[in-house]
């Protein structure tokens, strides 16, 4: 029935957008234990620090006995997490043991972008590729995935994604739980479609906003639990999902959220739930008493008026992650820190903006134009301050990503963000018909042959075109011509 109504809600709003084909989230029994990504190992090899990804296939239980069939980095399902230093210069083996091109794209670096793992850098089946960049930006919580043309939605949903931590001084002096995998947790949510032979589906006439599952995962674990030792745990929540946006929170307490994707806020701000669309992060500080229970939700999202929020993964809410308390825990610190230490985010000054781009996002094109790798849509000259005014012209949410910087959200229809939208942001959730406001600098790495990409990052819509290239050229320099890498749509 919230099918049907949401379908002719939307077709009344005068948009021919079909409802996601699947039903709302199974409840799940919390009786698994939370897999915890293995730290990659590395090797400094001159200086450098070197890590090595294999994508691969592999067949996982995520349910005991039913064996699906999933792709993984270095294992079956997902990837090890990376971590690195700022100031570190880092090298990734990247070898592809799949049967199709893919690429590992570093969601949220800012590295030079022949080293980006976009559409231009895909690896041939038994290739390898090697980037290497120095850690140039602060401490923050990024992800990797791959990003091959036209085929990202799938390669995602088949489980090949990893965290990407990155560590400063900042990071170290506050004071936050920082004991990787006891009281600070990286927790990848996902939704999947698991069919009755217990494959992944992956439909290709999907409604919008694309496949929704009515399986939730928390690290590639169904209904999976995590003990708690300490007074305070530090979640590391990612969006991991092709499509759905989760609006995370507790139903019995705050929590404090302590940054955003790009990394720390100014200072912690206390709220009851955090909306992430499809590759958003945030880390938040949960408090537990002694020997109590509590569970990660993901609330009926507020998605800003659009009027079908079941179609939009919004209208479902269930648990997601069971929290356990042991019945002594460790004192943990409060969240607290000076806000000198982000002197990099409060570098960013709307006055110094030279230019503004606009973008409107309808249901798949950007500024009325598809993808397309052998076009240069926008070119930024190095160095220069700018605002991209982003909007979706449609009676649908996108989620708007930008490659190579961090930027601040100015405004949101002419209003302040709210705190929680006020940090640094590489993705930013767009509620239909508003304008937000967003403020970048593009430091370094003129290239003017090699793009970076501007993208929705509800997969389908990224796939079926609605993507965009922008360069970073010397000032005055003209955009040349993007590498054709011989594949595509
Ligand atoms: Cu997370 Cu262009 O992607
Ligand atoms: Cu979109």
């Amino acid at each position: 029935a919230a099918i049907a109504a949401g379908a002719t809600a939307l077709a009344l709003a005068g948009c021919a957008l079909v409802p996601g084909s699947v039903s709302s989230v199974d409840e799940a029994e919390f009786t698994n234990e939370l897999a915890i990504p293995p730290l990659a190992p590395s090797k400094v090899v001159d200086g450098t620090r070197v890590f090595s990804l294999t994508a691969q296939e592999g067949v996982t239980e995520f349910r005991p006995g039913v064996k699906t069939r999933t792709w993984g980095f270095n294992g079956t399902h997902l990837g090890p997490t990376l971590r690195a230093e700022r100031g570190e210069r880092v090298a990734v083996e990247v070898a592809n043991d799949l049967d199709e091109p893919t690429s590992v794209h570093w969601h949220g670096m800012h590295l030079p972008p022949e080293m980006d793992g976009g559409p231009h850098q895909e690896v041939d089946p038994g290739g390898t590729w090697r980037p290497t960049w120095e850690i140039d930006q602060p401490a923050a919580t990024l992800w990797y995935h791959p990003h091959p043309h036209g085929a990202t939605e799938k390669h995602v949903y088949r489980g090949l994604a990893g965290m990407f931590l990155l560590d400063d001084d900042a990071s170290r002096a506050a004071d936050l739980p920082d004991t990787y995998g006891v009281d600070d947790i990286p927790v990848i949510v996902q939704d999947k479609v698991i069919d009755d032979d217990g494959q992944l589906e992956l439909e290709d006439d999907t409604g919008e906003p694309g496949t929704l599952g009515d399986v939730v995962m928390t690290n590639g674990t169904i209904g999976a639990y995590q003990e708690v030792t300490t007074e305070r745990v530090r979640l590391r929540l990612l969006n991991g999902s092709t499509a759905r946006t989760f609006q995370l929170g507790f139903a019995d307490r705050e929590m404090d959220l302590v940054a955003t994707d790009g990394g720390l806020l100014d200072a912690p701000v206390r709220l009851e739930h955090v909306r992430l669309a499809p590759g958003e992060r945030a880390e938040v500080i949960v408090r537990m008493e002694p020997g109590e229970t509590t569970r990660l939700h993901s609330f009926e999202a507020d998605l800003g008026g659009v009027v079908v929020p079941f179609a939009m993964g919004g209208n479902d809410a269930f648990d997601v992650l069971e929290l356990r308390a042991a019945d002594q825990l460790a004192p943990a610190p409060e969240p607290a820190w000076e806000k000198s230490v982000h002197a990099e985010q409060d570098a960013l000054h709307e006055d110094d903006a030279t230019v503004t781009r606009t973008f409107e996002l309808d249901d798949r094109k950007i500024n009325g134009r598809s993808m397309d790798v052998g076009r240069i849509d926008e070119v930024a000259e190095v160095g220069s301050t700018e605002i991209w005014e982003v909007r979706s012209t449609v009676p649908m949410p996108h989620s708007f990503h930008v490659h190579d910087v961090q930027f601040r959200i100015l405004s949101i229809d002419g209003d302040p963000p709210p705190p929680e939208l006020a940090g640094p942001k590489d993705t930013v959730y767009l509620e239909p018909s508003t304008t937000y406001r967003l403020l970048m600098r593009f430091d370094d790495y003129a290239d003017p042959d090699v793009p970076y990409m501007y993208h929705c990052h509800m997969l389908m819509h990224e796939d079926d075109g609605m993507m965009g290239q922008f360069v970073v050229v010397e000032p005055g320099q003209e955009a040349g011509t993007p590498p054709s890498h011989g594949r595509g749509a």
